[in-house]
């Protein structure tokens, strides 16, 4: 008690001696009155670095580990659990109040080898799945409260159909039904190993209405009829402009408006919306700096996706992937012709996405959307 009046004497002196406007809240600080979740996915190497541990800190609320619960690096060997990584952070979220939102389970990347190319037979990789989900989800029992259960199933070459992997093609395991079960059957097993945790289906390139999105409408519509246990779907909001335009700004709208169209869809059904790893990735020189024009352009994305969520009381959760562009996937993920996709820069100063996104969460929910 006494440290937070102290903080608010030291934040008020500013504004009542000083400049005369109030003093500015962090993102977390701005969620506050809407309950809205504001979360970056993080990596725990970073974690001892002083101005990464306090950004994170004083700007969100929620984490979600950028790899270090994927299968490659929690399940390293066929008998041997690794969950180093993954403690950190969440020791690093407890002792900030921070909720921690839990990433794979299930995924056609970042597998290790012994599963990829051990040749099992569907009874034992069915066998195997059961165990990682549920020795992964219970150690984190009551501490990792949602969970991105299975990511990206669906395939973006043949619109409306599940992307071929393991986990699908095994006879037994994915191709009876209507194709969907083994996703079903991970479900099932996450809420056994944690009946509380919120259960998510993640993916790309579903925010807005197009096939992809309406087979994974079918899903969960499916699922929420039969009682399998889905509490949310996460749409990525991976943006990517290679050139940014007015006329791509024009076409931005639409966007905004088809997301907005889909999250309510999504929502009607009962479930949730959490936008996971937005960010916007910009073309940049080989320094790796942005041209200001495109900042603005970002900030201006980042504003309406924020005021799009916000305008959905079940879009509950908006998170960035990563916050610092000194480390974002972007830039080796494009060869390093596009980065600076984050809010903050590499020396964390606050760019204009910040301010923006900052302006859109201290306005809040609509009134009829509260
Ligand atoms: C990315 C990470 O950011 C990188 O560090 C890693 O090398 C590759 O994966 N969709 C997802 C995330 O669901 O897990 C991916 O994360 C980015 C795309």
């Amino acid at each position: 008690m006494k440290s937070r009046a102290l903080a608010f004497l030291l934040g008020c002196a500013a504004f009542c001696l000083g400049s005369g406007t109030a003093p500015e809240q962090s993102l977390r600080e701005a969620v506050r009155g809407s309950g809205l979740l504001i979360g970056t996915a993080v990596r725990p190497a970073q974690l001892s670095e002083a101005a990464y541990a306090a950004t994170l800190a004083r700007e969100f609320n929620m984490v979600e580990p950028e790899d270090a619960l994927k299968w490659e690096v929690v399940h390293p060997e066929p008998l041997r659990f690794d969950f180093s990584q993954g403690d950190q952070i969440v020791d690093f979220a407890t002792r900030h109040g921070m909720k921690v939102r839990g990433h794979t389970l299930v995924w056609h990347r970042q597998n290790p080898k012994w599963l990829m190319e051990g040749k099992y037979t569907s009874g034992e990789l069915a066998g195997i799945l059961e165990k990682h989900i549920k020795t992964v989800v219970g150690h984190y029992r009551g501490r990792i409260f949602a969970w991105d259960v299975v990511n990206e199933a669906f395939d973006e070459l043949h619109p409306g159909e599940l992307r071929s992997t393991i986990w699908r093609d095994q006879p037994g395991i994915g191709l009876a039904a209507n194709g969907t079960s083994y996703i079903e059957r991970c479900f099932r097993w996450a809420h056994e190993a944690d009946p509380q945790a919120l259960l998510f289906y993640n993916e790309a390139e579903a925010e807005t209405m197009n096939a992809k999105s309406d087979a994974i409408y079918a899903m969960v519509r499916d699922f929420r009829e039969r009682g399998v246990p889905i509490d949310g779907v996460g749409f990525q909001m991976h943006i990517s402009q290679t050139q940014l335009s007015q006329t791509q700004m024009a076409n931005l709208h639409a966007d905004v408006a088809s997301l907005s169209a889909n999250i309510k869809r999504f929502t009607a059904l009962g479930v949730q919306v959490h936008i996971t790893e937005m960010d916007v990735a910009l073309p940049v020189d080989a320094e790796g700096n942005a041209r200001p024009e495109d900042l603005e352009l970002q900030a201006d994305i980042y504003r309406q996706i924020a005021s799009a969520c916000l305008s959905h009381s079940g879009c509950t959760a908006i998170q960035t992937w990563g916050f610092t562009d000194k480390y974002s996937w972007i830039g080796s993920h494009s060869k390093q012709t596009q980065g600076a996709a984050l809010l903050f820069d590499r020396n964390y100063r606050a760019k204009p996405a910040y301010d923006a996104l900052r302006k859109a969460l201290e306005l809040g929910r609509p009134v009829a959307g509260r």
